[in-house]
């Protein structure tokens, strides 16, 4: 059920329960952080496997500093970049207050501080920090607007209207100076780059991009396994034509024969497209004038990084999903 009050978000989250809270990346499924119980609904909630460890959102860096091992290169790219889409891995705090459940009893925490004013607002009326996985189905299209989270949960959505980004925050294990990419989003890997350039400091390694992940440590980043952010139809990447029943995610000039079109970015801009990827996804996904989704072509670079790595997994997990 939608509602619009931050008030209301936040004393159901004070009493347990699970609401759902727009980020400026997609929507969150959110629960209180220092309260096991609450977060234990969240993957019940999601089918979410309980190996696979949330974010906690925090107010501030002076927040996020009482439960992590905090590293000079995590001071430049919070600085740089919080409050916003980014993500980062740390250490846990020894004396900090994050129960195991959130973190599926790693020894790291995935942190970030969000820039959304509603979700900072409810922050604001809570003690401890937000863990918040996004607010889909283990496995299905990540939700950027509340009807998509309305689709399947029952409980309260804070209406925020559609995500700013659309596409979930750049992760990065920033506990030693080698900085690694654990999943591109938000913010390209050219702008972190940047940032750890001008400081000297650091060096970004980056795990396989859009690539089908082939991760020998997996195990760290369970979410990121390869079948993920899937619509129900077959999707098909890097259309030049298009085939009988197939309805066309369009970048740039749609493809000749386009009957069912989605345009995510006339001008191909890359941020405009990250911004409706995924409600272009829902809509063709729920078009009954079409079987299937062809997907035009985006360049490697920038956010075009993390939109392919976005659909290279939604065809896996589509095309899995078909021979369940
Ligand atoms: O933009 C976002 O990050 C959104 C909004 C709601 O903040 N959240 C989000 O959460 O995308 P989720 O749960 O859908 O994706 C979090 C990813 C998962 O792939 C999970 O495996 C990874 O972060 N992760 C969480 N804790 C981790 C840790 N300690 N080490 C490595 N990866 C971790
Ligand atoms: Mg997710």
């Amino acid at each position: 059920m939608r509602i619009h009050s931050v008030f209301q978000a936040a004393q159901c989250l004070v009493e347990g329960q699970v609401v759902a809270l727009p980020t400026e990346t997609v929507y969150g499924l959110a629960a209180d952080g220092y309260n096991a119980a609450a977060m234990e609904k969240i993957y019940i909630f999601k089918g979410r496997p309980k190996n696979n460890p949330l974010i906690l959102h925090y107010r501030d860096i002076g927040h996020v500093q009482q439960d992590v091992v905090w590293t000079p290169w995590a001071n430049i790219l919070a600085d740089a970049f919080w409050p916003g889409p980014l993500t980062l891995v740390l250490s846990r705090c020894p004396h900090g207050r994050v129960p195991d459940v959130a973190t599926a009893g790693q020894e790291t925490v995935a942190v970030r501080v969000p820039a959304h004013p509603l979700f900072q607002k409810v922050l604001h009326l809570m003690q401890g920090p937000l863990a918040a996985p996004s607010a889909n189905p283990s496995g299905e299209l990540s939700p950027t607007r509340p009807e998509h989270v309305e689709r399947w949960f029952s409980g309260f959505v804070l209406d925020g209207g559609a995500c700013a980004h659309g596409l979930e925050s750049t992760i990065l294990d920033a506990r030693k100076e080698n900085i690694e990419l654990l999943r591109h989003g938000a913010i390209s890997q050219e702008a972190i780059k940047n940032v750890l350039l001008t400081h000297g400091k650091g060096h970004l390694t980056l795990k396989e991009a859009y690539m089908p992940h082939k991760d020998k440590n997996a195990s760290l980043m369970p979410g990121q396994l390869e079948g993920h952010y899937a619509p129900k139809k077959p999707l098909r990447l890097n259309a030049k034509t298009l085939f009988e029943g197939e309805g066309l995610l369009a970048f740039g000039r749609p493809l000749p024969g386009a009957d069912i079109c989605i345009q995510l970015s006339e001008n191909e801009d890359l941020v405009e497209a990250a911004r409706h990827l995924f409600h272009g996804l829902y809509l063709l996904d729920n078009d009954v004038r079409c079987q299937s989704i062809a997907v035009m072509p985006f360049p490697l670079e920038g956010l075009g990084l993390a939109i392919m790595d976005r659909l290279t997994r939604a065809s896996i997990g589509s095309a899995r999903r078909a021979v369940d």
